[in-house]
This record gives C-alpha cells, structure tokens and sequence, in this order.
C-alpha cells in the first residue's frame, strides 16, 4: 500500500471511468508520515511488520478524493515489484525448531497449495471483459497477479522442501474455494478471491512471528507487501464493477460480501488456530485483526471513496 502511496504521487496514469483523477495524498499533510515510513522500511533492507505499517495507513493515511489506478497502471506495478523482490538467505538451510515445525507445518502446507493455483478461470474471465469493455490490460495485469501468486506458492514450497517437509495436493478448503471460484463469473471470482487475500494479510503476519526461521520471515515480508497491493488490485476493481450498479445490486453484493467473510473467518481460525496462536494471535486478536483488513478492503472498494 505505501509503495503505491508513493507512486501514486508520482504520477501513474488513472482510469477514465469517471473516477477522480486529482492525488489526494499528495497535498495531505499527513501524507510525509507515511513515506517516512517506507523510506525507514526500505533503507533497513525489510519491510517493518506489516501490522505496524497497516496501522500508521489506517491511522494517518485515510485518502481524500483517492484514485484508481488503471489495467496499464497495475501492469506497471506488477513488473515493478517482480524486479524489486526481497533477499531470502535460502543459505541458511532448515532452521525450523520442533516446536515450530509442530505448529505451523500442516498450516503451510495448506496456504502453499491455495497459493497454487494457476488462476485459468480468472484469466478467462478476465479475457472476457477485455473484450466487452475493451479495457485490453486487464488480462495482462490479471496474469502478472496471478504469476505473484505462484510465486509465493513456489517460495513456500522451496521452504518446506528445504526443511523436509513434503507438499500436499488436496485439501477440501483449497477444493471447495476453487470450486466456488469456477462457477463463478469474474466479479463474484473477485469477491471469493477477496477474502482469501485479506486472511492472508493478517495470517503472513501470524506466522511471520510464529518461526524464527529466518528463511520463512523474509518469505512472509515479501507475501505481506505484496498481498497488500493485492486487496487494493481487487478492491479498486470492484469499485468499478460497483460504479455499474445501481444502490440496491450493490447492497446485495455487500451483504454477500460480509457474510462470505463471516463465514470464512471460523474456517480459517479453526484449521490454522496453531499457527495463528504460535504467532501471538488469539482468537480475538485473529478475528479482530482480519475483520480491520476486511474493513480497509471494503472501504476501497466502495466507489463513493473516490467521488
Ligand atoms: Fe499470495
Ligand atoms: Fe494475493
């Protein structure tokens, strides 16, 4: 989210969908709070705890008159970031002790595989758009997503090889979330998407400080930046989706949305509750936490944050 704080203030091109284009940031006063922040993260070779970042945003980064950044924009930034990736130390082998490997093995083997996928469907659906809005990025910027994904489904995996723990093909969440995620079309994908990449911005953290594996820290810090950027990819998109809707298909779309994440959050809690408690959460600190992340989401993709 900072890193597009900041080159949002430099000047990326905006969607001509009627969204504002004028940079509420750049004029806030507030707004050298937060590129400090990055500047003390990137100049120590990491990126601070992502909580702690999250919350400077929240606290002191509310935008005014916010923008949407478009397909091309998001292409940008996707090859960007695949330049600019965080140093793993891989030399540094398998560090997991027995009590973490206890805690968080079967968890990371679960997130690996939902990391996984290869995301045919949104791509197709993506294509689909493309073609009905001519908006002729969008697959592009969808596939470089997706290819993040992959990554760090293919940094996770490198992790539980090297301390040898094997991977896993099945699980009936990662099943049933892809199965939901291909009867869908691509704005109900998105929403089933969404809940995925906000539980992942609150358990990278969780598990993050569940190890003292440095190999699995720097991994985390690289998923966290980049799930941030994630929400915002797929919220901004259901800003525009909603921008077509009139008020009351939107309020449907946003009880859907709420009691998708009602229902997932129980889910979530009981299947990687070792995890999560390894890593300082409890279950009101887990359900405390991702719901705020649910919040910010939402906020984003509400279309009258950019009026
Ligand atoms: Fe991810
Ligand atoms: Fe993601």
């Amino acid at each position: 989210m900072l890193s597009r704080l900041v080159l949002q203030t430099s000047g990326a091109r905006f969607l001509k969908t009627g969204f504002s284009a004028n940079d509420g940031y750049k004029n806030s006063p507030l707004s050298t709070s937060c590129r400090q922040t990055r500047a003390h993260s990137e100049s120590h070779g990491c990126y601070a705890p992502y909580m702690a970042r999250a919350q400077v945003i929240s606290t002191f980064c509310q935008p005014v008159g916010r923008t949407v950044w478009d397909s091309a924009a998001w292409v940008t930034y996707y090859e960007s970031n695949a330049k600019n990736l965080g140093v793993i130390p891989w030399e540094r082998g398998g560090e997991l002790s027995t009590e973490e490997r206890a805690s968080i093995a079967a968890s990371v083997q679960d997130f690996q595989l939902g990391e996984s996928s290869e995301g045919l469907h949104l791509q197709r659906c993506a294509k689909e758009w493309a073609e009905k809005t001519g908006d002729r990025d969008y697959p592009e910027a969808i596939r470089l997503f997706t290819k993040e994904e992959q990554r760090h489904a293919s940094n996770l995996a490198d992790f539980l090889k090297l301390n040898g723990i094997g991977l896993i093909s099945k699980s009936w969440t990662d099943a049933l979330f892809r199965r939901v995620r291909r009867m869908a079309g691509l704005e109900l994908s998105i929403r089933v998407l969404l809940c995925a990449e906000i539980v992942a911005q609150v358990y990278y953290d969780a598990l993050r400080d569940a190890t003292n594996s440095s190999v699995l820290r720097a991994i985390c810090d690289q998923i966290l930046k980049d799930e941030a950027e994630h929400v915002r990819f797929q919220c901004e998109r259901l800003a525009i989706f909603a921008r077509k809707h009139g008020a009351f298909a939107r309020l449907l779309r946003n009880c859907f949305q709420y009691s998708l994440m009602t229902a997932v959050l129980p889910i979530v809690w009981v299947r990687h509750r070792r995890a999560y408690l390894a890593g300082g959460y409890h279950a009101r600190r887990f359900a405390k936490e991702t719901w705020l992340a649910f919040r910010r989401g939402m906020a984003i993709a509400d279309p009258s944050s950019y009026e």
